[in-house]
């Protein structure tokens, strides 16, 4: 199914995204793979490419350029012959706040910047060929940090649900459009980000084990993939919770009483 698909992922030097170019790698796919780092990103097509299966080329880029965005898509157009049909953005970081201390609009700016606002530039670069032709994907990266403000994750918390929330809004838009819109709320995962933790990460997977599980979701219609299970089911619990008991438990658990 996915080896008629052109398939663009963002943030294809690192973590989530290089673990999922490398596990397409060994289907018969197009891959373009985006970043800003392009030596990493030639190493990572010479990888997939070695896998034997999947057509891969690098298309470097700072996700936060909008036009960039836009010639990036005319520039894989070019390449393949073929439209992005499958849009994957990886790219994305994340920063502990600390608001008693170092209070920082411009930190959590930075961070809608490069969590949400580059969703909304590659949505506009990939979405009028998809609508043109009813045909593709929009697979947005979240977390189940998304579903509600945690301690130590203003700005974070804010993008990450941003884009649930866009991304449910754009798939109620787009019914029927022939255009799938869904959302990845992946937990702890074992990536170059969550390596500068100096925090316990319960239930960390590793990045090949979330790219089978956003693979998973590239073939199935439902909105949201989350995982792991153990994890998500907790902050699923939370998620319903009165805010005076969601409360209790988080200070109980992050803060252990304090
Ligand atoms: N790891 C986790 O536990 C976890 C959990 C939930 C959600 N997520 C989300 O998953 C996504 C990937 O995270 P990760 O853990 O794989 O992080 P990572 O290893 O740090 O990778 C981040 C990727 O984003 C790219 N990037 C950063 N700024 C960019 C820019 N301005 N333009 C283009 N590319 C840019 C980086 O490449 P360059 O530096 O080369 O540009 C890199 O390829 C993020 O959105 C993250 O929030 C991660």
């Amino acid at each position: 199914m996915l080896e008629d698909e052109v398939i663009w992922i963002t943030g294809a030097s690192s973590g989530i995204g290089e673990a999922l170019a490398l596990e397409l790698g060994k289907q018969k796919t197009r891959l373009a793979l985006s970043a800003r780092s392009g030596d990493k990103l030639e190493q990572l097509v010479q990888r997939v490419r070695a896998l034997g299966q999947a057509q891969a080329h690098a298309f470097p880029l700072d996700v936060l350029d909008r036009v960039g965005n836009r010639s990036c898509v005319a520039q894989i157009r070019e390449c393949f012959g073929s439209e992005v049909s499958i849009f994957v953005p990886c790219a994305g970081t994340y920063k502990t706040s600390d608001s008693l201390h170092r209070y920082s609009s411009d930190e959590h700016i930075q961070l809608m910047q490069l969590n949400f606002f580059s969703l909304l530039y590659g949505i506009e670069a990939v979405l009028p060929a998809m609508l043109e032709r009813k045909h593709g994907q929009i697979v947005g990266v979240s977390s189940l940090v998304g579903y509600f403000g945690l301690p130590r994750a203003f700005g974070y918390s804010a993008s990450k649900g941003a884009i649930i929330n866009a991304l449910q809004s754009l798939r109620f838009e787009l019914r029927n459009s022939g255009v799938q819109v869904k959302c990845v709320n992946p937990g702890f995962v074992k990536t170059p980000l969550t390596d500068k933790n100096d925090f316990e990460m319960p239930f960390l997977v590793t990045a090949e084990f979330a790219a089978r599980k956003m693979i998973e979701a590239l073939h199935k219609e439902r909105f949201e993939t989350h995982f792991p299970l153990s994890l998500s089911l907790v902050f699923k619990f939370l998620r319903i919770l009165p805010q005076p008991l969601f409360e209790w438990i988080i200070k109980k658990v992050v803060y252990r009483g304090r």
